[in-house]
């Protein structure tokens, strides 16, 4: 598979976002419990119909600031909008689709828990005549997906693992050889099975760290490179600092160094940097290693500005939100959204036709120039390390 660019252009309105604020949720501490909940419709008059987005959990703060981007768009375009999370609960996601299909709804928009397990409610949505647009997620085994809105995801697993050859001093940030030669101890871990992206992000990840491997200049203790063996189901915290601790006892308790660990998702970072303070890394004789994540967390990105985590992946949900509105108003005008990409998708039964929007490695020098002066997060929040 190669990487492609694309000159994602951000078309439709401006999405006014809101993102909620997380509870400062710090490297030390576990995952909310995350019950699912309903967010309500708009209850105002719109002459646009219902509109179901389904959000897979409130437990990592990107799909809160997806959910509410996505609605405030959607409203603003005259739309009622029924916007529900799971709980990262299978039967939940279910239930609420369902219940959307039967309230009315003559669009859904689907960030699936399991790629898999919607076929039921798909038919019942094609039967009714109602488009269905994955979010950022692929759903997969199924022929009712209309369209896809999401990152090069393959892309960001390059940028994951480029990411982490930086920090080694393998390349230099401008992707040239840099002058480290190693060896290097380092370790991987990917995000869960079930979703569709964590294949993607892994693939790209290990295609980018593979020749260093080969010659040498990487290896990897614990013998953990399938995505098999270092999965974290649901993207937990937990599994990640479990995983994390397991390997550390495994091939790291004689005092072997650990130089590298590449992380799938800032917040299983933020148990894999719980792992290691436990572990005594972090100070002088034993330094924290050269860690990535993904999404740009708010807490995560103070930890990036405080150098104990090294890298992330920021991937603007109000750009997504934006493609996603422009989708849906497409498919209600009795249009097909545009594409750009029509060939890496494909879930099982069909290439499913996808707008892929571009996304960037962020450092401690640049989290000002990417984060701040665009808007997402205020120079207060970075400091803070929540969302005010
Ligand atoms: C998303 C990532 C996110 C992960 C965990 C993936 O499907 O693409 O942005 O980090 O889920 O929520």
């Amino acid at each position: 598979m190669s990487t492609r660019k694309f000159a994602a252009v951000a078309v439709g309105m401006t999405l006014a976002l809101s993102l909620a604020a997380c509870g400062g949720e710090g490297a030390g501490s576990g995952t909310d419990t995350d019950t699912g909940g309903d967010t309500g419709s708009s209850g105002e008059e719109s002459e646009g119909g219902l509109i179901g987005v389904s959000m897979p959990t409130q437990t990592s703060e990107r799909w809160i600031a997806d959910g509410d981007a996505v609605k405030a768009g959607l409203e603003e375009a005259g739309y009622e909008v029924d916007l529900q999370f799971a709980g990262d609960d299978i039967p939940t996601q279910s239930q609420q689709i369902d219940q959307m299909i039967t309230k009315g709804a003559e669009a859904l928009i689907i960030a699936a828990i399991d790629g898999t397990a919607l076929a039921s409610q798909l038919q019942a949505a094609a039967d009714a005549g109602i488009p269905v647009i994955a979010y950022d997620r692929l759903i997969r085994d199924s022929e009712n997906v209309n369209f896809y809105v999401t990152f090069d995801n393959f892309n960001v697993g390059v940028q994951q693992a480029t990411s982490l050859l930086v920090g080694l001093g393998v390349l230099n940030a401008d992707g040239s050889e840099g002058t480290a030669t190693g060896p290097f101890n380092i370790e991987v871990h990917a995000g869960s099975l079930d979703d569709n992206n964590a294949h993607f992000f892994f693939a790209g990840a290990m295609e980018t760290l593979q020749p260093y491997i080969d010659s040498g200049v990487l290896t990897i203790p614990s013998g953990k490179t399938e995505i098999e063996q270092v999965a974290i189901l649901r993207w937990q915290q937990e599994v990640a600092q479990k995983n994390m601790e397991d390997v550390l006892t495994a091939a790291y308790n004689d005092g072997t160094p650990l130089h590298g660990v590449l992380s799938p998702f800032d917040g299983a970072s933020r148990g894999i940097i719980t792992a290691l303070q436990n572990a005594g890394y972090g100070s002088a004789d034993k330094p924290m290693p050269v860690i990535t994540g993904q999404d740009a967390e708010i807490a995560s990105v103070k930890l990036i500005a405080d150098g104990v985590q090294f890298s992330t992946i920021f991937k603007d949900t109000r750009k997504l939100a934006d493609q996603a509105v422009v989708a849906a108003e497409a498919y209600l005008s009795g249009e097909e959204p545009e594409a750009n990409d029509t060939e890496t998708y494909d879930n099982g039964v069909k290439v499913v036709p996808s707008y892929l929007l571009e996304s960037d490695i962020v450092y401690a020098d640049n989290i000002e120039a990417l984060l701040v002066d665009s808007g997402y997060y205020t120079a207060e929040e970075v400091a803070a390390g929540q969302t005010s």
